[in-house]
């Protein structure tokens, strides 16, 4: 049994695996049509309970979507109708959870609760973002640049905006799969130490570059995400705008990077905040892609976490 709970805590074989066995799963359902159970039925007879503390749409339905087509069954959990609402513990919570369920995974605010869960759960637990970091979004990411321009290792991969949790996993990811990461944005929304100091550490240290322009020289893939996260106080939006304004990811600035660059946003955008519909929906855009590799992705994370 294994937990996902971070690219950085999963070996760089596991890893690479996972991504293999996503793209393997995907081409062998190439054709089939949608809705319908896999060949192969990992998942018979398990049960996987999915808690969501914040909204969702992607995650939600991937993960709901991945544990069926393997033959499993899900329970959707919104933790404000549990009573981890309601002052029971996460620990608790955890060692109920492991008594009828053989898989949790959990979107959640503090990267504390991910942990607790994890500790207590006799059960494998898949982190589905919380404030700090967003995994499995960038195992899909690093799949699907892969799957358009082959391995990522020793390519140039440059963020605009915010330093994020979708961030921090793409930092974990620069160590792990050993590419070059740019960060560019204003300095008070600098990513947390902690992601920066792990890529370093594997010999793939952050590039920090103020200027957008000059930062996107060379890239091989150009990232944005919403400029203000579901943890982010509303109140901060006015001041966000002020100053990552000039951190849209535009056709200029799309222009500045290598001519088949990719671009891709996790997903929900802000259309013409952090990046334009020119962009999003045009010819560097892989952003759909992105969002159907979540499914694979998560698939072959779940099988590694159960074992099958
Ligand atoms: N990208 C992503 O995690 O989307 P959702 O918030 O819709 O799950
Ligand atoms: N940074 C965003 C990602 C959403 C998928 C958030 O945390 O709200």
């Amino acid at each position: 049994m294994n937990n996902f709970l971070d690219i950085s805590t999963t070996s760089k074989e596991h890893l690479r695996s996972i991504i293999d066995q996503a793209q393997a799963m995907k081409t062998a359902r190439n054709g089939r049509p949608k809705g319908t159970p896999d060949d192969d039925m990992p998942l018979d007879g398990r049960m996987v309970a999915l808690i969501f503390e914040k909204p969702s749409t992607r995650t939600r339905v991937s993960f709901d979507v991945g544990v069926r087509q393997m033959g499993g069954q899900t329970m959707v959990l919104s933790g404000s109708e549990m009573q981890l609402g309601h002052g029971e513990t996460i620990a608790d919570t955890a060692r109920v959870l492991s008594r009828y369920v053989d898989l949790i995974m959990i979107r959640t605010f503090e990267e504390a609760t991910l942990l607790e869960m994890a500790e207590y759960a006799t059960v494998p637990v898949i982190n589905g973002l919380t404030n700090r970091t967003h995994p499995c979004q960038i195992m899909a990411d690093v799949m699907t640049f892969e799957e358009h321009r082959g391995p990522i290792t020793g390519r140039k991969v440059v963020w605009s905006g915010d330093g994020n949790n979708v961030f921090a996993s793409f930092a974990h990811a620069a160590g792990q799969f050993g590419f070059d990461l740019t960060f560019t944005g204003p300095p008070p929304l600098d990513p947390e130490r902690d992601a920066l100091e792990f890529a370093a550490s594997k010999g793939h240290p952050v590039t920090i570059e103020r200027d957008p322009m000059r930062a996107v020289e060379g890239a091989d893939l150009v990232v944005t995400d919403t400029w203000v996260s579901m943890h982010d106080p509303q109140s901060a939006k006015e001041r966000r705008h002020n100053q990552l304004r000039g951190y849209q990811v535009n056709a200029a600035l799309m222009a500045h990077a290598k001519p088949d660059a990719l671009f891709m946003h996790c997903l929900p955008a802000h259309r013409d905040d952090e990046a334009t519909s020119e962009v999003m929906d045009g010819p560097h855009s892989v952003i759909f892609d992105e969002a159907e590799n979540r499914l694979h992705a998560q698939k072959a994370i779940m099988r590694y976490c159960l074992g099958l």
